[in-house]
């Protein structure tokens, strides 16, 4: 039920806000301060007056000829990408066209167990199965970690080991939600000399991975760029793709109408991002994530070790509190994390960090502190995986089964016929398809607790 004080979207966006908000969520532009100035240029001018067609002039993603034509090839030169596709329907979209044309029906597809969501549903879309491959795991933070060299390497021979097939292609994530970042030129060798053509999922970066010789690259403006939310772009680099199949799933998953406004915060993004003044802007706001991670680290907090200065995650297992518990305290008193999770919580400081953000937040973390603190949490579990694992149920066939919910207690030996996935960070613990073991459903038991609300006691299994 919906509180009928609340009021409807409309309503909602045209109110002023509540004053003394520290808002430090996505996008990355935080409320406009860190838009793309052409982008802001371009939304002062009569409302409505950039929303136009795919006109001659204009054209689109897949046209050849046209003004979108001409700043992807564009931000294709910026970021060293042999081509560039805008995109309008965020990562996620892009993603899934990249996986489409990366996999043929009937493949499989190496993805990391920290996966974003839209892959697994991009798996649904192009008949292909997925091979998850487990990642080493932080305790401290519960989070899972890149994967080394020496893992990928493991990963690559337990395929083998097991009898899979080879894979089609190898997805990476890099950098993570929270800015750790993998040693990506050793990783894609690594795979390139296995055979597999690389897809890096950068929703959270901002290109890099080409310079590491990835195959296909997803950005996402709004995560790490002064673009609006759904402003994405795909880039290729090397002959492993054919651009012809990324045209193609391009053209299936994109809508006929792709927003001209979408398609020009995305090259405005680029653009900024890459000029003097985007980088000396980058550079201001890298400057006070330092100083804010020096200050915290000296009032006695625990950070994780980021390699993205704008990404500040508190871990609130030493003060003893569930990062869902310290965010519902914070955004109660109007401080704004991005992402809880039960060991972390993570801050987006934004293109151009909120005014006064090193003493606001310093003070608001101190107020929590003093607040909640506990006992330490005990360290986190490691999830209970194999280190590559298909369903035992083709994804497809068991997201579609028919189906009956059960207590999560009882699911033990049953086939799960939905993800388990709490959003965010839309990284499923479960996949439609897994058998569930004992030792799986325990550990889903314990998840359960830690997000609470997010992960309910029962899951969806297929019927007998
Ligand atoms: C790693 C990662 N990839 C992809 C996505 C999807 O991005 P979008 O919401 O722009 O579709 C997200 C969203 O949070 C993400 O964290």
């Amino acid at each position: 039920m919906v509180d009928p004080a609340t009021p409807d979207l409309l309503a909602l966006l045209g109110a002023r806000g509540p004053r003394g908000l520290l808002p430090l969520h996505l996008p990355a532009h935080g409320r406009g301060r860190g838009l793309a100035p052409a982008l802001r240029h371009l939304l002062s001018r009569s409302p409505g007056s950039w929303d136009l067609p795919e006109l001659p002039q204009i054209g689109g993603p897949l046209l050849e000829e046209g003004a979108v034509a001409v700043s992807q090839r564009r931000c294709a030169a910026l970021l060293g990408a042999s081509h560039c596709w805008f995109g309008v329907n965020g990562a996620s979209g892009l993603l899934q066209a990249a996986l489409l044309a990366l996999c043929p029906p009937g493949s499989q597809v190496l993805l990391p167990r920290n996966v974003h969501r839209s892959l697994l549903h991009g798996c649904v879309l192009a008949q292909v199965e997925p091979i998850l491959f487990d990642l080493p795991f932080d305790p401290l933070s519960g989070l899972w970690l890149p994967p080394g060299p020496g893992d990928l390497e493991a990963v690559l021979a337990a395929t083998a080991a097991a009898g899979l097939p080879k894979p089609a292609a190898l997805v990476l994530v890099d950098p993570t939600y929270q800015g750790q970042r993998a040693r990506l030129p050793e990783l894609v060798t690594l795979a390139h000399r296995a055979g597999l053509p690389v897809l890096v999922d950068q929703a959270h970066g901002r290109g890099e991975a080409l310079a590491s010789g990835a195959d296909l690259v997803v950005i996402s403006l709004q995560k790490a760029g002064g673009g609006l939310a759904q402003a994405g772009a795909l880039l290729a680099r090397g002959e492993r793709c054919d651009p012809a199949a990324i045209e193609r799933a391009l053209l299936w998953l994109q809508t006929s109408s792709p927003s001209a406004l979408l398609l020009a915060a995305t090259a405005a993004a680029i653009t900024h991002g890459a000029s003097a003044a985007g980088q000396r802007q980058r550079q201001r706001a890298e400057a006070i994530g330092h100083a804010l991670r020096h200050r915290l680290l000296a009032q006695g907090f625990s950070l994780l070790a980021a390699a993205d200065p704008l990404r500040l995650v508190l871990l609130t297992g030493p003060i003893g509190v569930s990062g869902l518990e310290a965010d519902a305290w914070l955004m109660e008193r109007g401080v704004i994390a991005e992402l809880p999770e039960p060991g972390a919580l993570t801050f987006c400081l934004g293109q151009v960090p909120p005014p006064r953000l090193v003493a606001r937040l310093t003070r608001s973390l101190q107020a929590m502190r003093r607040a909640l603190q506990q006992p330490p949490l005990p360290l986190f579990r490691r999830p209970p995986l194999p280190l590559v694992a298909s369903p035992v149920l083709p994804l497809a066939q068991a997201w579609r089964a028919t189906s009956v919910l059960v207590p999560l207690e009882l699911a033990v030996g049953r086939v799960a016929a939905e993800p388990l996935c709490p959003y965010p960070p839309g990284i499923p613990l479960l996949c439609p398809g897994e058998r569930i073991d004992r030792a799986r459903a325990e550990w889903l038991l314990g998840q359960r607790l830690l997000w609470p609300g997010q992960i309910a006691d029962t899951v969806r299994v297929v019927a007998d």
